[in-house]
């Protein structure tokens, strides 16, 4: 049977503690209480005694969360440990975490201390908490950094006192991988009481190896991994939940399980970027936008032949349902195929170049191009059948000018022109076009609306126009607004009957 690592989630307490991060209490429950569907095991609530709102976000979470541990910080004194205890007192499973530095850095500069009084430090607090609650975790902070005879100490002393998890930080994100695994390695063949207790990592990212140093620390034994939503925490941040989770899923030979639902990361990432304002990096390992979007013809080619060829995670099992091939100007025509079967075109091989002519077009305008854009491509192409045919616009506008439109329309094979003023482009671009058509016709409406949100977005326009008592509606997209309104015009007009 596979072993089991219990996920600490310190989103809401070493992740908040990030400068513009913080939440208020009702942001907090909410987040725990996503934490707990996603099957995290202990949610570090707070520091109670570091503020009131620390403080009640510790109780509420107790009190809304249901089957995780809640746990509380504090420092390694009687008052801290007494208000992480108040706070926890709703928590059906309550948890104190308590500790001191012990690095030379700390002891001598922070606590100006010395060895032997940070052990009598540690035990105390360990044995105070243990009067609150069984579940006691002790940190020595700054374990990267401390010299692994004296933390195997420190660690056998803390176990004698009661406590039931160690966790062993690299507070500094200082450790190499195999400097980190070995220390790991070294308190489970050197700390006599070892078997009583459970290690766990808590590591930094400051050099980018918040993730390796995690894994290497399971590898050698440990069987607790504090982490966060997308790896935010101080400074460079935490390791972050969906790596480890992921790589434990992805690499089942290593045999150790979590209970982790895979497929809420993606939804649970989204809402803590968006709850803590905290933009995700696009190449964010697992929750960036760019985790599965394959963009290039040689990789798009390939996962349209067989997804292992270029992933070794199915976004489906993080909770990414999109679609994985981007569609830029470096897309072949396997992916617009592929896009087009997706949203119901079957197109035969000349119909798929021309669309695919126009998709090239576009994206040389457009960064990436979505369904919509797609879907207006394909219409395109059946307009080529229309008797009007909008072939030319030109449109001169600006501040402290008159609006002048000159267009070039064919009906039936026949091209006639035109240019017109107006009160705006779009207005004089609609009377040049009223000029050709010789028909009584009202813009009754008109709505314009960009797909997405860029300056270089298509924009759609739709458009109802009056004409003898009849309604006919139109509808244009481009990325230039005043063509997409000409076309919806020309769409509408096309669907006026011709005169007998
Ligand atoms: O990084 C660290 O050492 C910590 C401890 C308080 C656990 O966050
Ligand atoms: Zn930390």
């Amino acid at each position: 049977m596979a072993d089991r690592l219990y996920i600490f989630d310190t989103t809401l307490r070493d992740g908040e503690q990030v400068p513009g991060c913080q939440l208020n209490t009702v942001e907090k429950i909410e987040v725990a209480k996503r934490l707990e569907e996603l099957g995290v095991d202990i949610i570090e609530a707070g520091f109670p005694i570091s503020s009131p709102g620390d403080f009640k976000s510790v109780v509420e979470i107790s009190k809304a969360v249901t089957w995780p541990t809640i746990c509380a910080l504090s420092r390694a004194i009687e008052k801290d440990i007494d208000i992480a205890a108040d706070a926890l007192k709703y928590a059906k499973k309550g948890r104190i975490h308590t500790g001191i530095g012990t690095s030379p850095y700390h002891i001598k500069y922070k606590l100006k201390s010395n060895e032997d009084e940070i052990i009598e430090r540690a035990t105390r607090a360990v044995a105070h908490a243990k009067k609150y609650v069984e579940d006691v975790e002790f940190y020595a902070e700054d374990s990267g950094r401390t010299d692994n005879e004296y933390l195997a100490k420190v660690i056998e002393a803390v176990i004698a006192a009661g406590a039931t998890v160690v966790n062993i930080p690299d507070t500094t994100g200082y450790c190499l991988p195999q400097e980190y695994g070995e220390k790991i390695r070294f308190l489970k063949e050197n700390v006599k009481n070892i078997d009583k207790a459970i290690i766990s990592t808590h590591c930094h990212n400051d050099l980018g190896m918040a993730t390796a140093n995690t894994m290497s620390g399971i590898l050698n034994g440990a069987r607790q991994a504090e982490v966060t939503l997308n790896g935010i925490g101080e400074r460079a941040g935490n390791t972050s939940l969906e790596e480890v989770t992921m790589i434990l899923k992805s690499h089942k030979e290593i045999g150790i399980d979590t209970n982790i639902n895979s497929k809420n990361i993606y939804q649970m990432s989204r809402l803590v970027s968006t709850l803590m304002n905290m933009p995700v990096q696009p190449n964010k390992a697992i929750v960036g936008r760019n985790a599965f979007a394959h963009s290039s013809g040689i990789h798009q080619d390939g996962v349209l032949k067989h997804r292992e060829n270029y992933e070794i995670i199915d976004p489906v099992d993080v909770g990414i349902n999109e679609s994985s091939i981007v569609l830029t100007a470096r897309s072949g025509r396997a992916a617009l195929k592929h896009r087009l079967n997706v949203l119901g075109y079957e197109l035969d091989k000349t119909k798929l170049d021309g669309v695919y002519e126009k998709f090239l077009r576009l994206a040389d305008r457009k960064k990436d191009i979505k369904d919509e854009d797609v879907t207006q491509l394909v219409g395109s192409i059946k307009k080529e059948d229309r008797r009007l045919k909008l072939e030319y616009l030109q449109v001169v506008t600006g501040k402290g000018l008159e609006s002048m439109a000159s267009v070039r329309i064919s009906i039936a094979g026949e091209s006639f022109e035109s240019s017109s003023t107006g009160n705006g482009p779009v207005d004089a671009a609609i009377k040049a076009i009223k000029l050709i058509i010789k028909r009584k016709v009202i813009l009754e409406e008109f709505l314009i609306q960009a797909i997405t949100r860029g300056s270089d977005d298509v924009g759609k326009v739709h458009m109802q126009v009056l004409h003898e008592k009849q309604i006919y509606y139109g509808f244009g997209a481009n990325t230039d607004i005043i063509t997409a309104s000409a076309e919806a015009f020309i769409d509408a007009l096309n669907k006026i009957p011709a005169r007998k």
